[in-house]
């Protein structure tokens, strides 16, 4: 049986079948509160539900009222998050709500808030900080040394990344600017080096838009023997007309995500050596549309792209989508990676809309004096690359420096493993072909 701290605990020999079993919190009795005094419901980590009779020390598959066996969700909803408190116990935290729980929320089948004081249950939000809407990254990071942090930071020549970089460096972390453009790169450490001089700045060539320079970069990087702390996956481009890249992918989906699945994958290996290593994933509020028609991923269309079905608007959204759905999956494969997604702020004065139309350059002007600016929209990256408070936090989607619920689509798990099964199948379908060339 799963929890170690029963390790004393008589557990129940061959469970069921958990296909077989009804889902908890449908039925009659099947509510925590009407548990005998002195019994506990936990879960497994497949989802199958446990009972604890403390005064026996025993453990028992049935509910020993209703005397039937249960499944919940194998997994916790989006914003929970399990921790463990100063005595090992273990807690359930809820990012979104701003509560927590000593009971696993997939057995508390009414809001959390009704529950009574011994269910654990309190408010407690951890990441109540004293940041403001308008700070700016080096707000963020105000007081706070990054000295022997190694950080990359994708898109860095330009705009959020290079704000990110900035600040990061100005803090005292190592940062490697991963750009596709050797000029625009070198001149953006120049300038960073200019600001700060003591700044331990570099660039380094990453095309995203290609398979094989990804595999380069992270082949140097780990040749280089430095260690990884902060990956910050922030480069994009929204394109309005339909490009290949040379790996056959449609531009959106290889740059704004496929590019840094692959990047992540082949440096997860040196982030884990890290003691608190950090993922941030640039992402959009745009990833509610990733499709003219409907607010799901049409996982058939980025595996086969045509000209014909062609929406930019939609292939970014989706692109975005693909980001948030990459931080889910990645937040239950490495939990001990903290992996967050950011959404920085609508219309930002980057150069992102620079090829977009005149309606879109318009609404960029007219919403100007409501955006914020670079700095600001920065914030939130650095926070969740950097902030103590952020620390072993993971699996959310954020808006700037506070919690933030993504589409029901970017929630979903079998999207995200089905997207990350795809991921895998192309860059796999890639490497066979480059064995081939
Ligand atoms: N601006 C907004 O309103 C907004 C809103 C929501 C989310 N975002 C997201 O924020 C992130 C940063 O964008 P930004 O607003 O700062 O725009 P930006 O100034 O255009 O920066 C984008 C960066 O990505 C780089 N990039 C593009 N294609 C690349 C490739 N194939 N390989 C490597 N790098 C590549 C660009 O390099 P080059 O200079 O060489 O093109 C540039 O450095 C993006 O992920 C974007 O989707 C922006």
């Amino acid at each position: 049986m799963a929890s170690s701290e029963e390790a004393d605990v008589r557990s129940p020999p061959y469970p069921d079948p958990l296909e077989s079993l009804p889902y908890w919190g449908h039925g009659p009795g099947e509510d925590i509160t009407s548990l005998p005094a002195g019994w506990e419901g936990r879960v497994t980590s497949e989802g199958r539900v446990f009972f604890i009779d403390h005064n026996e020390r025993e453990t028992h598959w049935s509910h020993p009222v209703t005397k039937m066996k249960y499944r919940v969700q194998s997994h916790l909803s989006y914003g929970w998050q399990l921790f463990k408190d100063e005595d090992d116990a273990v807690v359930f935290v809820d990012h979104l709500e701003g509560v927590c729980s000593k009971v696993d929320p997939r057995l508390l089948n009414r809001r959390a808030f009704d529950f009574p004081e011994e269910y654990g249950i309190r408010s407690f939000n951890p990441l109540q900080h004293r940041l403001k809407p308008y700070s700016t990254a080096d707000d963020v990071l105000k007081d706070i040394s990054l000295q022997g942090k190694v950080a990359i930071v994708t898109g860095a020549n330009s705009g959020l990344g290079y704000e990110t970089a900035r600040s990061l460096a100005s803090h005292g972390a190592h940062v490697i600017l991963a750009c596709r453009d050797r000029g625009r790169g070198a001149t953006a450490v120049n300038l960073i080096q200019k600001s700060h001089p003591r700044a331990k700045v570099e660039h380094r060539d990453l095309d995203l838009a290609s398979l094989r320079s990804v595999r380069l970069f992270s082949e140097f990087f780990i040749a280089s023997g430095l260690s990884l702390d902060i990956l910050v996956c922030n480069a994009g481009l929204l394109e309005p007309s339909f490009t290949l890249t040379e790996d056959g992918l449609e531009s959106h989906f290889a740059v704004n995500y496929l590019g840094h699945f692959y990047l992540i994958n082949l440096l997860k290996d040196i982030l884990s050596k890290s003691t608190l290593p950090r993922i941030v994933i640039v992402s959009s509020e745009s990833h509610w549309y990733p499709s003219p028609k409907s607010t799901k991923l049409e996982l058939q269309y980025l595996k086969n792209p045509n000209r014909e079905n062609y929406n930019y608007f939609a292939a970014y959204g989706a692109s975005k989508l693909c980001c948030i759905l990459l931080m889910q999956e990645l937040y239950r494969r490495h939990p001990l990676i903290c992996t967050n997604a950011v959404h920085p702020g609508n219309f930002l004065p980057t150069g992102l809309l620079r090829r977009t139309n005149c309606m879109y350059k318009l609404l960029r002007i007219t919403a100007r004096p409501f955006t914020s600016s670079v700095a600001q929209a920065a914030s939130g990256i650095v926070f969740c690359g950097a902030h103590p408070v952020m620390e072993g936090v993971s699996g959310l989607y954020m808006y700037r420096c506070s919690v933030a619920e993504p589409s029901g689509e970017a929630q979903s798990h079998g999207t995200a493993a089905a997207l990350w099964d795809l991921s895998t199948q192309i860059i796999r379908d890639k490497m066979t072909q480059w064995g081939k060339d």
